[in-house]
């Protein structure tokens, strides 16, 4: 067993679709794992049973507090990851992805026994991307409120905030951290529901559903697409790597991109997907979505060399195991 063996993890977020995926595996490495989540978009399903379940809000400062004195390792994905919803209320933008993240890394920073904090960033920090593949060197320049929340809790926990920025400066000192910047995530329980979901599981739910496939522009937009099990593992490779060597650790105040390096057209996309339905998508075209950016790619080499890891899942097989969960349905 590794180094999560029997520690008391805390998931934040952990009926949510990557957090989730996280649990499981936690569980699996046998650790006692602690999910705080207010369902408001988790969904309790999601949940596996021998998780400690705290349904609260994260910036309920109280529970988070009383919970954390039996915490030894904090994963924080909680958020509203919704861009838009984040841009009509920038509010909840502040109090959800700002301050209840700010106040969770105070109070680890706190706790003794509270000994690594990785935090889920988002290759949304970028914002258009001035070169691809893109590395954690590249310049942070977010366009909405989503991205720039992410940027900032991603430059706190790992010292870099901008000398500029009138929010609180070196909040945590000690305590062994690290942001994982996160691509293009798919795979099972991802929410298709909302026309702001992932491309893939929207694509994979209107095949289903015999409606047709709306492609924005051209289709030639390419994207990074992660699997989200490969993304669990990283969290966990993280989490170990800043137990066994704690503010020595590479990972330490640092931040890692997650995704594979291979550039997937929206047109490839959907090519593959027939393929493997042996369908024939209707498909209809829209104007380009604004705000759009037209290519992803993100370097994992950081990750790679610091934790060992690599992307195990690749787009097809990813695919695959949906199409599987599609047909059983
Ligand atoms: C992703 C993130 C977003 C983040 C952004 C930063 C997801 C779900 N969203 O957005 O949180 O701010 O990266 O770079 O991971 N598309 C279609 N038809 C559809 C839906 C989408 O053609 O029905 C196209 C989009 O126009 C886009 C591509 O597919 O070009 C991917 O879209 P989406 O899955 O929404 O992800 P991002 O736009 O990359």
């Amino acid at each position: 067993m590794g180094l999560l063996d029997g520690k008391r993890c805390l998931v934040t977020g952990g009926a949510g679709f990557i957090g989730s995926h996280l649990c499981d595996l936690l569980l699996d490495e046998g650790s006692s794992v602690t999910v705080i989540d207010d369902l408001s978009s988790g969904k309790i399903e999601n949940i596996p049973s021998p998780v400690n379940f705290v349904e609260a809000s994260i910036f309920d400062g109280e529970v988070i507090s009383e919970i954390m004195d039996e915490i030894d390792v904090v994963f924080h994905l909680a958020a509203i990851a919704s861009v838009p919803l984040c841009e009509e209320d920038s509010d909840l933008n502040k109090k959800v992805n700002i301050d209840a993240s700010e106040y969770l890394l105070e109070i680890c920073n706190e706790k003794p026994n509270v000994t690594a904090f990785i935090f889920a960033s988002s290759s949304a920090i970028y914002g258009v991307p001035q070169y691809v593949p893109i590395d954690e060197s590249h310049p942070i320049e977010p366009m909405s409120n989503y991205g720039r929340a992410k940027a900032y809790i991603d430059s706190l926990v790992s010292d870099k905030l901008d000398p500029g920025s009138s929010r609180k400066s070196e909040i945590v000192s000690t305590l062994p951290r690290c942001s994982l910047r996160l691509f293009n995530v798919y795979g099972p329980r991802q929410d298709s529901s909302s026309p702001y979901s992932g491309v893939v599981s929207i694509f994979l739910e209107r095949l289903k559903k015999n409606l047709p496939i709306t492609i924005f522009g051209d289709g030639k937009q390419t994207r990074d697409f992660v699997f989200v099990s490969d993304v669990a593992r990283a969290f966990l490779l993280v989490g170990e790597d800043l137990i066994r060597n704690g503010i020595n650790s590479q990972c330490h105040k640092n931040s890692l991109n997650v995704s594979t390096g291979r550039a997937v057209e929206i047109n490839g996309l959907i090519s593959e997907i027939s393929l493997q339905t042996s369908s024939n998508p209707m498909i209809s075209q829209s104007h380009t979505r604004e705000a759009d950016i037209e290519h992803s790619l993100g370097n994992y080499d950081n990750l790679s060399r610091i934790t060992g890891w690599t992307p195990e899942v690749s787009l097809e097989y990813g695919l695959s195991v949906l199409i599987n969960e599609l047909n059983q349905e």
